[in-house]
């Protein structure tokens, strides 16, 4: 057998099109359109090419967009005195700061000092805590992806073992968080595995959904993945350059061997990745309607 191939592409072009309507009818309807403010300190390739792909689709859904490059020896207070001019302004819904930041940045500071109204990505602790509790602003926005991709792709979420391999802020734990909520489209049974995992294939075995957010190429070999399973791959490794001098990615899945056990299987890239950035997307359009209800 052969795993259908999910593609995120094509869902986050669904779901773009629903926000593109929405945005027309906010911006004749009261005037305003969505504002997102990304903030990016030093050039890390990763982080800038991260970021132009937001700015660029934020441009295209006919959001107001602002970007900030700041040097990579930017003080903390000036990062902080940044955000908060952001915090203040009623033109901007989301404000975004790419993480990871230099080593003389906490980035928890930087975290805290989002309006938690504001914070589209869903990072600010007061966001964490309140997915927790199923009463969230804001979900992060590659979970939020991921959620979406298998709803969209009619896959049973509610009673089936979902196993996630990775126990990162920004996706294995907020994701485990979302899917055993008692929710529509969660209710899941939810293992985290983690670099202490002591057996990972036996976990891994037994899952009917798969979520593999490790970090490292060829992670999760078939061996490991049960038959007909659904796999998603969260990872995003640079395993190079093409000709055309653009990165070479692969994900945390051995996917040629994968894709012949499981049912579905996500790409890299094409998978999980446009979603994340569609999400970021639908996160400010939410907060800009929340700001009208707040007037
Ligand atoms: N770095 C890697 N992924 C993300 C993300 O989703 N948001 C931000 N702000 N930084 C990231």
């Amino acid at each position: 057998m052969s795993a259908r191939i999910i593609s995120g592409q094509e869902v986050a072009l669904q779901i773009r099109g629903e926000i593109r309507q929405e945005v027309e009818g906010l911006k004749s309807a009261y005037g305003i359109s969505p504002g997102l403010v990304t903030i990016i300190v030093g050039r890390n390739p990763a982080s800038v090419s991260y970021v132009t792909g937001k700015q660029k689709t934020a441009k295209e859904l006919g959001f107001y967009s602002v970007q900030e490059d700041c040097p990579e020896d930017i003080s903390k207070a000036d990062l902080l005195a940044l955000i908060d001019r952001y915090n203040k302004n009623p033109d901007i819904h989301g404000i975004l700061v790419q993480l990871p930041l230099p080593g003389h940045i906490n980035e928890t500071d930087v975290l805290y000092a989002i309006d938690p109204d504001k914070d589209v990505d869903g990072f600010h602790p007061v966001n964490m805590g309140r997915l927790m509790i199923g009463e969230a602003l804001f979900y992060p926005c590659t979970p939020y992806g991921i959620q979406q991709l298998l709803i969209r792709s009619n896959i049973e979420i509610e009673g089936s073992e979902v196993v996630v391999v990775g126990r990162s802020n920004i996706v294995g734990k907020p994701v485990a968080m979302m899917l055993c909520q008692k929710a529509k489209g969660a209710n899941a049974t939810v293992t985290i595995c983690h670099t202490g995992t002591r057996d990972l294939a036996s976990h891994t075995r037994r899952a009917d959904i798969l979520i593999v957010a490790a970090g490292r190429p060829k992670a999760i070999t078939a061996d490991m993945v049960k038959e007909g399973a659904v796999v998603i791959d969260v990872g995003v490794n640079r395993i190079g350059m093409t000709p055309e001098g653009k990165a070479k990615l692969c994900g945390d899945v051995d996917f040629d061997a994968v894709r012949e056990k499981a049912s579905a299987i996500t790409p890299v890239p094409g998978g999980v990745g446009p979603m994340t950035i569609t999400m970021l997307m639908l996160n400010t359009l939410n907060a800009a309607k929340r700001s009208l209800k707040c007037q």
